[in-house]
């Protein structure tokens, strides 16, 4: 009994250890669960950009397709034209701030280096998130009193050199000038004048200013950036009971996508829109009458093309991105495969979608009038239509087509001649079998 005794202790010991061990086991396996299923479903969301950036050119076609950075609004019964909004991150979008003749930029000494000067034949570029604003007196740098005497300087400049101004009757330059701040987040949305086009490329004599490149695809030739972006601000408003907003550069700066996705403001990416706009290509059936491929013809490569840059046949990697593809069957209409290179003009296609024999003299294209929405005020004096998300969409959708098959370097207008149609129209070679 005696001897008992002590066995019974370490006994109970041992079932309450195999218990606290037992809750261990139990606890360490939702650990490792949870766990795993935080690194595998949750994070990579929140890891952006670097899990979610090109690291190739081929990748940045890619994400050029599928670009979700151009967002789109219209500011709703307050003004009839759409908002383009650009969101810029840091270390993944290249910027270029470009002074012009008359419009300038002041920045404190630690930016200066970031500003393009006028005449300036190397562009400058970065991928730190830097934003142009009206100027504004803050602690470290009094932009307000900079850009006074920027102008001042400006203006007397241009005095000298017009002597007889007043005389001739001409006018003092208006002059424009922003000031250049580093915001203090990671990502910013930047107003895009324009049709939403800020984006440009450049081939050589441009040096990014990073010191260790953030990008791989931002070294190769034909890097895109964006110019002189002005941060996108809006103030809400109430109308009766809707929540309102308008683009309002002293407003409030937008918090994050979610805040500019939401309501009121409800912007819609591009890619969402090109979505939106192949579904509407399905069900207006514009595959009855347009196909989407350019043959291996010679009509085809000179109608989507021209004399002297003849387009490349289609080929399977531009369909990737399609949910649906209309290679179509009846050509009753031009073919649509390169049409964002051959109309690319937003103007265009608006007036062809309301009126198609007026952009098209004989054109027995439908009109597609329900892309458009009528003056909500009746204030306008055109009758036409104001394009909505309809049309917004089927032609985010058009621009697709034949615009994003290589780098801008290598586009076939630069005199790619896939399968040599001039040396065949000259009657010195004959098309592959
Ligand atoms: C009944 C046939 C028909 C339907 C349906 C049709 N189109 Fe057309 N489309 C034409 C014809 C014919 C032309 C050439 C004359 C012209 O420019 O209007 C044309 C021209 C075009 C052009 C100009 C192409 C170029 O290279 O000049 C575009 C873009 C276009 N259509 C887009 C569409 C879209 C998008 C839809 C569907 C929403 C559509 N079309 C539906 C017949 C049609």
């Amino acid at each position: 009994m005696n001897q008992k005794q002590p066995e019974e202790k370490p006994d109970g010991n041992f079932f309450h250890r195999l218990d606290k061990s037992a809750i261990l086991t139990v606890v360490g396996i939702i650990l490792l669960f949870s766990g795993s299923v935080i690194v595998t479903l949750i994070a990579p969301r929140y890891v952006d950009p670097t899990w979610t950036s090109p690291s190739s050119s081929y990748q940045v076609q890619m994400y050029e397709v599928s670009d979700p950075n151009l967002y789109i609004s219209s500011a709703s019964g307050h003004s009839s034209t759409l908002q383009f909004v650009y969101h810029i991150k840091e270390n993944f979008t290249l910027l270029l701030f470009q002074e012009s003749e008359y419009s300038r930029i002041v920045a404190p000494d630690h930016l200066k280096k970031y500003i393009t000067a006028y005449n300036e034949p190397v562009l400058t570029l970065t991928s730190k998130l830097l934003l142009l604003r009206s100027p504004e007196k803050s602690d470290h740098f009094d932009a307000i009193a900079a850009a006074g005497q920027l102008r001042t300087s400006i203006v007397n400049e241009w005095e000298k050199n017009h002597p007889k101004w007043k005389e001739e009757g001409t006018s003092k330059p208006n002059i424009q000038i922003m000031e250049l701040y580093e915001p203090d987040s990671h990502d910013a949305f930047a107003l895009a004048l324009t049709d939403g086009m800020i984006e440009n490329w450049v081939d050589h004599d441009f040096r990014i200013l990073d010191e260790t490149p953030m990008q791989n695809y931002h070294k190769d030739s034909g890097v895109i950036y964006v110019r002189n972006p002005s941060e996108f601000r809006i103030t809400n408003i109430k109308t009766g009971n809707v929540n309102d907003w308008v683009y309002d550069p002293k407003g409030e700066a937008i918090q994050g996508l979610d805040a500019l996705k939401s309501h009121p403001a409800g912007f819609h990416s591009r890619a969402e829109l090109i979505a939106a706009g192949e579904h509407i290509y399905a069900i207006e059936g514009c595959w009855y009458c347009h196909t989407d491929q350019t043959r291996t013809l010679v009509q085809d490569v000179m109608l989507n093309g021209s004399d002297s840059h003849p387009a490349p046949p289609s080929t399977a990697s531009e369909y990737i991105y399609q949910k649906i593809t209309f290679p179509g069957t009846r050509r009753i209409g031009p073919d649509l495969s390169r049409v964002g290179v051959k109309r690319s003009s937003r103007d265009w296609h608006k007036t062809h979608f309301q009126f198609p024999q007026t952009a098209s003299k004989g054109s027995i294209m439908p009109a597609f009038r329900h892309f458009f929405d009528d003056d909500p005020r009746g204030t306008s004096k055109n009758t036409e239509g104001i394009p909505n998300y309809q049309f917004e969409a089927i032609f985010q959708y058009l621009m697709t087509k034949g615009t994003r098959i290589t780098p801008p370097t290598q586009a076939w207008w630069l005199g790619k001649d896939p399968v040599g149609t001039k040396e065949i129209i000259e009657g010195r070679g004959h098309l592959n079998p």
